[in-house]
């Protein structure tokens, strides 16, 4: 252990500070954690007021977060972190690819049959989303669960209006059926901006950085003998499409919404209308666990 703190060998002092660190994983988190907090302080050498102002940032971030509301990982988010961490730990070769959770995933959604909607207001345009899960070989995946959450016609989420939605208004737990088919009615969901009244809204605004996300719904795929999947599907031509303030767009999970006029259609889906719009997602599972 060094006695004589120097710039040059703070970093290598502290890092051997943890030689003894039991579990390699965490030693190794440790050491380039070190590595790199050390060389981005040399390389920006922050005032002492601005090292309080980031204690401070951290802390109000920190103390924003409560059951509802998670400012780190809106933080994550914005900085790009939870997609390369997604990304990292999905590389998937062929099969569906994965994107952000994102803060709202915060009630388990309530289980609906196929067919039923995740709209319990009636607003916005009407759609059909349906699609098949299927194993990277083609075959059906019967019996997949299909958690799907989305903000309304609006862009919120029912957890930031609970005075305006229903509890549970925009989410849905379904079952695949033996062909491994899904559908389920709901209303196109609008862009929206992440919440913006707290440490990481801040942030946009000194940075001159938007804050919204393109319109998209939210899917939790599982099925057994599969990893679990995260993704969204993103309504093809929604604003905000090229400049996701989370940068969670990839090409491959940009789906078509498209309008249908067909009353025979419409009857066949329970849509209470035409126009409708329908989009189409094959879901494609990796084997593994
Ligand atoms: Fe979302």
């Amino acid at each position: 252990m060094a006695t004589d703190f120097t710039e040059e060998t703070a970093a290598d002092a502290v890092i051997e500070s943890f030689a003894k660190t039991p579990d390699p994983r965490l030693r190794e988190l440790l050491d380039s954690l070190v590595r790199h907090l050390h060389a981005f302080v040399k390389d920006t050498e922050p005032t002492i007021a601005e090292w309080e102002q980031a204690i401070e940032f951290l802390t109000a971030t920190g103390q924003k977060c409560d059951d509802e509301r998670q400012e780190f990982i809106l933080l994550s988010d914005v900085l790009g972190i939870s997609m390369l961490v997604e990304t990292i730990n999905n590389r998937t070769g062929g099969a569906t690819e994965s994107t952000v959770l994102g803060p709202f995933h915060v009630v388990k959604s309530p289980r609906r049959e196929l067919g039923d909607t995740i709209d319990l207001v009636g607003t916005g345009t009407p759609c059909v989303v349906r699609g098949r899960v299927l194993s990277a070989d083609g075959s059906p995946l019967p019996g997949a669960e299909l958690d799907v959450w989305q903000a309304n016609d609006q862009g919120f989420y029912d957890v930031q209006q609970p005075d305006v939605q229903p509890r549970t208004n925009g989410r849905g737990l379904f079952t695949a059926d033996d062909k491994g088919e899904f559908w389920f009615r709901t209303v196109v969901p609008s862009y929206y901006p992440i919440p913006t009244d707290g440490p990481v809204g801040e942030l946009l605004a000194a940075t001159g950085r938007h804050a919204f996300r393109p319109a998209h719904i939210h899917f939790i795929v599982t099925a057994p003998g599969h990893r679990d999947l995260t993704t969204h599907i993103f309504v093809a031509g929604s604003e905000y499409i090229e400049s996701d303030t989370v940068f969670a767009v990839k090409k491959s999970l940009v789906v078509d919404f498209n309008e249908v006029t067909d009353e025979v259609l419409a009857q066949k889906w329970n849509v209470g209308q035409v126009p409708f719009l329908h989009a189409d997602f094959d879901i494609i599972m990796q084997p593994g666990s």
